[in-house]
């Protein structure tokens, strides 16, 4: 089990729903949730929701994040941005785990219109349940941060 426990989630308008039921799921796992929107199904624009959510994790406000976009990209390439944030998008549970634990990803993003919602709820727990291996990986990670700074 993860020693995170404080959660941010954002999304565009792809899918608000599956980012209520998400974090509604995530709570239940006894996540202390934080769901910054948007409320409505507005058409929006994703760069500024996952630069949004991305801050908060990246000031240590969240220890975790949830994006959602149509395809889980476009949400995942603007939180890369942010100074820190490591993000990926999953499409299944083996690699949900595998960021956490070998990429120590602190950031998942999820494509809303690429698979199903009870696959996403997997997807969140694989990625929420998994922790850092450290050791070689910290190497690795270590190697990412070089090329941030
Ligand atoms: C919005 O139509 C769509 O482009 C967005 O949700 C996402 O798929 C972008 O990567």
């Amino acid at each position: 089990m993860t020693t995170a426990k404080r959660i941010v989630i954002s999304s565009d308008h792809a899918d608000i729903e599956l980012r209520k039921s998400i974090a509604k799921h995530a709570a239940g796992m006894g996540f202390d949730v934080t769901d910054i929107g948007p409320m409505t199904s507005e058409s929006t624009h994703y760069p500024k929701h996952g630069e949004a959510a991305a801050n908060v994790v990246a000031a240590g406000d969240a220890d975790l994040g949830i994006l959602l976009c149509g395809t889980g990209q476009g949400i995942m390439m603007a939180a890369n941005k942010v100074k820190g944030i490591r993000c990926g998008v999953c499409s299944d549970t083996f690699s949900a785990r595998m960021i956490r634990e070998h990429n120590d990803a602190n950031m998942l993003s999820i494509g809303a219109r690429v698979i199903g919602d009870a696959l996403a709820i997997e997807i969140v727990e694989a990625f929420l349940n998994a922790e850092f291996e450290g050791g070689r990986h910290a190497t690795r990670v270590d190697m990412i941060k070089d090329i941030e700074a």
